[in-house]
């Protein structure tokens, strides 16, 4: 829709139709304005398909949303490192989307992986922000290929699940940029998505949701996104500093309490009209640009659940083989585990798709014809119960077989959205079991199902490893394929597996809170961190393994590169092995005498590239300048130090044969603080501890204290866990907890579920028993909750508010 004729709707608004365009009518949709030709338009959740909700007909589908194609979760699809391949997913998600009325999926996530622990990183791509960002451009272009918009999310510094509504994430200016912000960023400009969700934590203090700096400062004016930007769900503050920040629609809507805010602050002139018009114009634009998008069309799922197969195929990492895999005709082989049967193929929480055609792995080899013989091995569920009937059938039938295929890895209950991992182990029954198998003697190939990587101490017990992450539902026929070769494993992983947990960069600082988590590590995330202190790792980043092989040889690069300028590369990769496949080649950049601190190697550029055997071909990758540039807070800007840089490529960040060295022109008498300089303690790190000392050379801690609240100091946004200490509190947590528990499904096992919501609903703060009771409770008996929790009376306000909101539940809202 043209300008002009938005103009022209704006001025026929009232004031309170604008106020009321700023939040949703449902939980999935935005607000239509009857007579004014302003139409209501719908978003659903992904990124691993299309979640729309369809409690109608809960029975019919077999789950609370519709059927769609489950693909390969973010973390899955990472191992693709195939920004084609993540459009090819956009595409068909984008196609089921158009074909339910959908004009909006809220997706893709480009969150870094701060620490293994996130117990959302399946719904990441990477620990490298060039990786995610690209991954994340492919998507969103397959989304917008089929006329669908999507919501980049969630801006910004939501790396962790604990306490994810209301904890301060405190990161240095650099890291900012360079680390937390860039995927983003690449995203942004590259791909045009059509709207942004900011997140729900606070990003150095602020919320996200009111984050001028963030929303309008770097969001526009420096990176030129011209959309529309949504609170993710529940996670406005302050509605009025939201919309003077940039946050045009607050998501789900809270039952008008927040539009009332913005009518009011207009008419005490605390908020200018211009200000509310300016989010007017950009949602009006929005929704007319998805009208189109609403209208169904059919597509075509045979041919999705064919792409989710192949996605998977692209994706899997194989991260050891001593020969034992590719199976071979003939060999007797058993399947072990209860994943076999019931995989673990997408993670819990708003990502959760009803999946249309999940095939085991165990049907997909009975169905493709492969013989295999069952053993459960342990009882199943999320219960990690050994039992020692079924492991000793397993050990004697795997003494009986030729190969022992293992399937194990992490259940539902180990990560989720809403909460972080504790530990990276697996459930102790997979591993018992693993060491029974082993004990009888023949090879066991072990399959891994999970998000995240794992710590892995019996990794000498297992003569294979096959990363499957978590699948989708072509898990079954996909495992088949790579484990007898009919496929060759091509992945490679987008993230670090650390030898143990406290080798992380951010162990000593995750996740920390009450109030703040500092991310002390600054820039060395990941293999940053790993390569410049020269730690031993389990898997590098990049790493993955081959049934075939490949040779490196012929870089050229230019000696010198001119300010500004873009560098070509170029070498040549030889399939030396016997079968086809597919090498995933990367280059890293390292600076030899930075002034600044810097990490010992950055990702800067990678190629895919498909080979038959012998087949030799020339690869060229270009390095724009940016690639040799760091953020320079003084200046607000990426620089280019002059100086030389070594381009290193190779098969992995670990594992980078051909070097050259180029001469980049850039600034020459760059002016750095003390504490941006290499020889600042960030120069010459040794280990993950990190003091905060240091860390406060670069970015000042929060004065207050890190401990919860207490009575006395309980405000809008204390969580309700805190509030617990006092009876009231207590009260309010368990009616969250009652509601959430009824609308909330995050994982199948409603015992999980429980326990989901029961945490959730715990770090709930209590701004959002507004937010989320769609207007049966107001800020006034919130506020009367926390004086009488603070012990300043209120009880009169408080009784006369929950006594309005049962009238209003008595009428039905
Ligand atoms: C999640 C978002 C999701 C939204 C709607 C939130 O809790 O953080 O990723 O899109 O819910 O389901």
């Amino acid at each position: 829709m043209d300008q002009q004729k938005i103009e022209a709707i704006l001025k026929t608004l009232t004031l309170e139709e604008k106020a009321s365009l700023c939040s949703g009518l449902t939980s999935w949709t935005t607000k239509p304005v009857e007579g004014k030709g302003v139409p209501s338009v719908f978003m659903a959740d992904g990124p691993t398909g299309l979640r729309k909700e369809d409690r109608e007909h809960e029975a019919e589908n077999g789950g609370p949303s519709v059927r769609a194609t489950c693909f390969p979760t973010e973390a899955t699809l990472a191992g693709s490192w195939d920004p084609q391949l993540t459009r090819a997913v956009g595409e068909a998600i984008g196609a089921e989307c158009r074909a339910h009325g959908v004009s909006t999926l809220l997706a893709p996530g480009v969150n870094i992986k701060r620490s293994p622990l996130c117990g959302r990183n399946f719904e990441y791509y990477a620990e490298d922000p060039l990786l995610a960002g690209k991954l994340a451009v492919g998507f969103i272009q397959g989304l917008r290929s089929q006329g669908v918009g999507c919501s980049l999310k969630h801006f910004a510094c939501n790396s962790e699940e604990t306490l994810r509504m209301s904890i301060s994430s405190e990161v240095d200016e650099r890291a900012l940029h360079e680390i937390y912000l860039r995927a983003f960023e690449i995203a942004v400009k590259e791909a045009r998505p059509s709207t942004v969700m900011c997140s729900y934590n606070r990003v150095n203090g602020v919320y996200a949701a009111d984050n001028r700096e963030l929303l309008t400062g770097v969001l526009r004016e420096k990176w030129g996104f011209d959309g529309l930007v949504m609170s993710d769900w529940g996670a406005v503050n302050d509605r009025v500093q939201g919309i003077r920040a940039g946050l045009d629609l607050e998501m789900p809507g809270s039952g008008g309490v927040n539009d009332e805010l913005i009518v009011q602050a207009i008419k005490d002139k605390a908020l200018s009209e211009e200000e509310l018009d300016t989010a007017v114009r950009r949602l009006l634009r929005f929704v007319f640009d998805c009208a189109e998008s609403c209208t169904p069309v059919p597509c075509d799922y045979e041919a999705h659940h064919a792409l989710a197969v192949r996605a998977l195929e692209e994706s899997a990492v194989l991260l050891k083989n001593n020969g034992v895999l590719p199976l071979k005709k003939g060999q007797k082989i058993l399947f072990v585990g209860d994943m076999a049967e019931h995989p673990r193929y997408q993670g819990g929480g708003s990502s959760i798709v009803n999946a249309r055609a999940l095939e085991s792995p165990l049907a997909a080899a009975r169905r493709l014809g492969y013989e295999v013989s069952f053993a459960r091995g342990w009882p199943g569920g999320d219960e990690d119960r050994q039992d020692a009937g079924l492991l000793r059938e397993a050990t004697a039938a795997a003494a009986a077989h030729d190969v022992t295929v293992l399937f194990l890895g992490l259940t539902d209950v180990y990560e989720c959205e809403g909460y972080d991992r504790t530990h990276l182990s697996i459930p102790p029954s997979h591993t018992a079991l693993l060491s029974a198998l082993r004990a009888a003697g023949k090879p066991v190939a072990v399959v891994f199902s999970g998000g995240s990587p794992v710590e892995l101490p019996w990794l000498d017990q297992a003569d294979a490893l096959l990363a499957l992450y978590l699948g989708g539902e072509g898990v079954g026929q996909a495992a088949c394929r790579l484990l007898w070769g009919e496929a060759d494993p091509c992945g490679k992983l987008a993230e670090t597996w650390p030898l143990s947990l406290s080798d992380t960069p951010a162990f000593h600082h995750y996740p920390m809170g009450p109030r703040y988590v500092s991310y002390n590590e600054s820039i060395f995330v990941g293999y940053r961190y790993y390569d410049t202190v020269k730690a031993q790792v389990r898997f590098p980043f990049g790493y993955g393994l081959s049934y075939t092989s490949f040779a490196y040889s012929d870089l050229s690069a230019p000696e010198s590169v001119g300010r500004g300028e873009e560098l070509a590369l170029r070498f040549s990769v030889t399939n030396t092995g016997g079968r086809a496949g597919a090498e995933i080649c990367q280059c890293y950049v390292h600076h030899e005498a930075p002034s600044a601190f810097k990490a010992e190697q950055e990702l800067a550029a990678f190629a895919k590239v498909f080979l038959r055997p012998g087949e030799t071909r020339q690869v060229v990758l270009k390095l724009p300048a940016r690639a040799f540039s760091f953020y320079l807070p003084a200046e607000q800007d990426f620089v280019v130090e002059q100086g030389r840089y070594e381009l290193r490529v190779g098969p992995s960040s670990r594992e980078l044969p051909l070097r050259a060295v180029v001469t980049v022109a850039g600034e020459t008498s760059l002016r750095l603080p003390a504490a941006q300089l290499a020889s600042s303690p960030y120069g010459s790190i040794r280990d993950n501890r990190f003091p905060d000392d240091w860390f406060e050379t670069l970015h000042p801690l929060p004065a207050r204290e890190n401990r919860p609240a207490q009575r006395g100091e309980f405000d809008r946004t204390t969580p309700l866990g805190e509030l617990a200490v006092t009876w009231p509190g207590r009260l309010m947590r368990r009616i969250a907890y009652r509601v959430g528990g009824a609308s909330i499904r995050f994982v199948r096992s409603p015992r999980v579920n429980r326990r989901i919501v029961r945490r959730m609903t715990s770090e709930f703060p209590v701004k959002n028993t507004v937010l989320m009771s769609d207007g049966l409770i107001d800020y006034e008996t919130a506020d009367a909750l926390l004086d009488v929790c603070n012990g300043r009376g209120g009880w009169k306000r408080l009784l006369c508010g929950l006594g309005a909101a049962l009238k209003k539940l008595g009428r039905g809202g």
